[in-house]
């Protein structure tokens, strides 16, 4: 199966994944996803917002236990993050198959749509919109780098937006959502664990920073005549940098555009977008207000014109403590918790439902990255422990 999903979207030059949403990648993946279901004799559906669901038993079955994760990627990303999490999903059913063990809660596998925002700029997108984190109106609004709108790329995929929205009904037949998902640090290998039980999720967000100087030639103009937007962007990735390091947070300038982007001009507009994170929303408060402040700073200095508009925003979750407590006592009470500073659907449903997540071991944590790996010893200790939470929950 891991086979299958693995030349899909496969940059052959860096490697790394490009499996944007609503794009052909996308649409093999989905297909991917519907043949395993098919394979199996799940019940197959689309739900209203694009999340593909594959259920043992019955879809309108009250108290229903969900795993999943996301078959997306960043640009350039590694083959773990997302896939790892549907693919460990498909193999746990298989395996609880092979137990002979006996289901009482209808169980689903699911794939979220649109989870790492690389094409729209908003994380989550198939998950916000079923848990009413986003309207059918701002998704509306969403366009990708050509200017092509998230309806419109639905409508090319064959998918129907009009239907996009809340789907609290969906939520409410749902008792429990985990999600497997590879680590993206380093914790479980210095515990030398393959896998764990993540606590917590820091608060993160995504910044636009348009910085607006003037477009001149670059061998006759002199550098004190300059408004030159360039300088005041490279000054505020410095500040990211620092406020970051003075608070025990991250942040990072990772995507930028730049008009007329020509050798030999001066700019007149760099565009960068910020990511920032923190364990705690006053830090990351604190950490965004200090780069914001410096860039302001800097851009009056040099005659360039900024403004600064907050993209997306998730708060911190705190996933819910009693299912947690479940998942450590079916693994045997040894596995260790951790907080992480990525996000996830399992982020933006478990202010819905009950959520829960397992990692698997990185061991380089080098994640949303073509290096990204975990082990196959690793990536089967997964499944098993999927297998046991999913037969915990859905078989006793
Ligand atoms: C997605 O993986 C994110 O945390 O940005
Ligand atoms: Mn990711
Ligand atoms: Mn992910
Ligand atoms: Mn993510």
């Amino acid at each position: 199966m891991w086979a299958e999903l693995a030349p899909i979207g496969r940059h052959p030059a860096s490697g790394g994944y490009r499996r944007y949403a609503w794009t052909g990648a996308d649409a093999d993946c989905r297909t991917w996803f519907q043949e395993q279901a098919e394979a199996r004799g799940l019940t197959y559906e689309t739900d209203r917002n694009g999340n593909q669901w594959a259920w043992l038993g019955d879809p309108l079955g009250e108290d229903a236990v969900v795993t999943g994760s996301h078959l997306d990627s960043v640009p350039d990303g590694g083959a773990f993050d997302g896939p790892l999490g549907v693919v460990s999903s498909f193999a746990a059913l298989d395996e609880l198959r092979h137990r002979g063990v006996e289901f009482r809660r209808p169980v689903a596998i699911t794939n979220f749509g649109d989870e790492e925002g690389a094409r729209f700029g908003l994380a989550c997108v198939g998950s916000r919109l079923t848990a009413g984190q986003l309207t059918k109106e701002a998704a509306y609004e969403l366009r990708d780098g050509d200017g092509v709108s998230l309806p419109q790329a639905m409508e090319a995929a064959g998918y129907d937006p009009d239907s996009i929205g809340p789907d609290p009904e969906r939520l409410a037949r749902i008792g429990a959502f985990v999600e497997l998902h590879v680590e993206q640090g380093r914790a479980l290998d210095l515990t030398g664990d393959p896998v764990g039980i993540a606590s917590a999720i820091w608060p993160h967000g995504r910044w636009r920073y348009d910085f607006h100087g003037e477009a001149n030639h670059a061998g006759t103009t002199r550098l004190a005549d300059r408004r030159d937007p360039m300088l005041t962007y490279a000054e505020t990735v410095l500040a990211a940098r620092r406020e970051a390091q003075l608070a025990g947070a991250v942040a990072t300038f990772g995507k930028i555009a730049v008009e007329p982007n020509g050798v030999n001009a001066i700019p007149s507009l760099v565009r960068g977008w910020l990511d920032s994170r923190a364990a705690d929303q006053a830090t990351l408060d604190t950490v965004v207000a200090g780069i914001e402040a410096a860039a302001h700073e800097a851009a009056a200095r040099q005659g360039v014109d900024l403004t600064v508009v907050r993209e997306s925003f998730t708060p911190v979750v705190e996933f819910e403590h009693a299912l947690r407590d479940e998942l450590g006592k079916i693994l045997g009470g040894q596995v260790p918790v951790l907080g992480t500073g990525a996000g996830h659907d399992a982020g933006i449903l478990s202010a819905s439902i009950p959520t829960a997540m397992l990692f698997v071991r990185n061991p380089t944590g080098v994640s949303h990255s073509p290096a990204e790996y975990a082990a196959e010893d690793d990536c089967v200790a997964g499944v098993r422990a999927l297998a046991d939470v999913l037969e915990g929950l859905a078989c006793r």
